[in-house]
């Protein structure tokens, strides 16, 4: 009998080996500068005037809880599964010390033990795509109850795009005479695994991808120092996403929010998949 991978093992626990990785990866996978602005414009508004405002960071992602330490009055909780993630993350932020501050809450996003209508701000990035589309309504529905009702739920999201699919073969051969670098190592990954073909099923297979770096390194030894980083952060490659068109996505999204505003991302590996959204819910 074969047994049905649980979705925590496809999509969730992975990250806790890829959680000390984590500092050889940069932007776009990781918020920019650039992107923290525009988070924060999105946000702004469902604080301002709030003496104390609540904000839930759905993850733990050091760029946002660096960031939220100017609004010096708010109470931030982290919330993830992994708490080795949190632990990791807590590492590379540059004010450590906030970090004492914060409530950390050790939580599946699609059943987090909080109080309702409570938070300001929900902040997530490309937090969606660990979950199957059918997971979408106990996750969206979980984040529209903890949110107050002006309360908005910030995050960047990836779609599939078929404009702007790249064949492996083809990106990898763009980096065979490159230096290792952060960056290399991040839009290599970006291009040649995120943006590969699409599936049916929305599933991106971690496993697939090695395949296709296994083969490729045997016709181009040359590309070895990047494969082995790229090894370093993804080994054993047990991690699956789940991605969908523009449409299929908003389609999902409009379901349970209103979509207030959408950022692009702007000159990136990304920029042809991604938004920034400002989300309110529905009522
Ligand atoms: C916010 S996502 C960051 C996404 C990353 N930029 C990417 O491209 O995949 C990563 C974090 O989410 C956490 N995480 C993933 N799925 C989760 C879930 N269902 N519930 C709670 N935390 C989860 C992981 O432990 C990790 O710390």
């Amino acid at each position: 009998m074969t047994m049905k991978k649980s979705t925590s093992k496809q999509f969730i626990d992975p990250w806790k080996t890829i959680a000390n990785n984590w500092k050889l990866f940069c932007a776009p996978g990781r918020p920019s500068p650039r992107n923290i602005l525009d988070y924060e414009k999105l946000l702004y508004s469902a604080i301002k005037g709030v003496k104390q405002p609540k904000i839930l960071i759905l993850g733990s992602t050091p760029e946002f809880r660096d960031f939220l330490t100017k609004f010096k009055k708010a109470e931030i909780t982290v919330c993830d599964v992994n708490i080795e993630m949190i632990l990791a993350m807590t590492e590379l932020m540059k004010n450590k010390k906030a970090a004492t501050k914060e409530i950390w809450v050790k939580s599946n996003w699609k059943d987090m033990p909080l109080k309702k209508n409570y938070y300001h701000v929900v902040l997530g990035d490309y937090i969606i795509g660990n979950f199957p589309l059918k997971e979408y309504p106990q996750l969206f529905n979980k984040i529209r109850c903890v949110l107050d009702k002006k309360g908005c739920f910030v995050s960047r999201i990836f779609f599939y795009n078929p404009d702007a699919v790249e064949n492996f073969n083809k990106a990898a051969n763009k980096y065979l005479n490159r230096k290792v670098t952060r960056k290399t190592i991040t839009d290599f990954w970006m291009e040649a695994y995120f943006r590969g073909p699409y599936k049916k099923s929305g599933i991106l297979s971690g496993k697939k991808f090695k395949e296709k770096m296994d083969k490729y390194v045997k016709k181009n030894p040359k590309i070895k120092p990047l494969f082995n980083k790229i090894d370093q952060i993804l080994s054993p490659y047990n991690k699956d996403y789940n991605f969908y068109n523009l449409k299929e996505t908003e389609k999902s999204l409009k379901k349970y929010f209103v979509i207030k505003e959408k950022l692009p991302e702007i000159n990136t590996t990304l920029s042809k998949n991604t938004f920034i959204y400002k989300l309110l819910s529905k009522k």
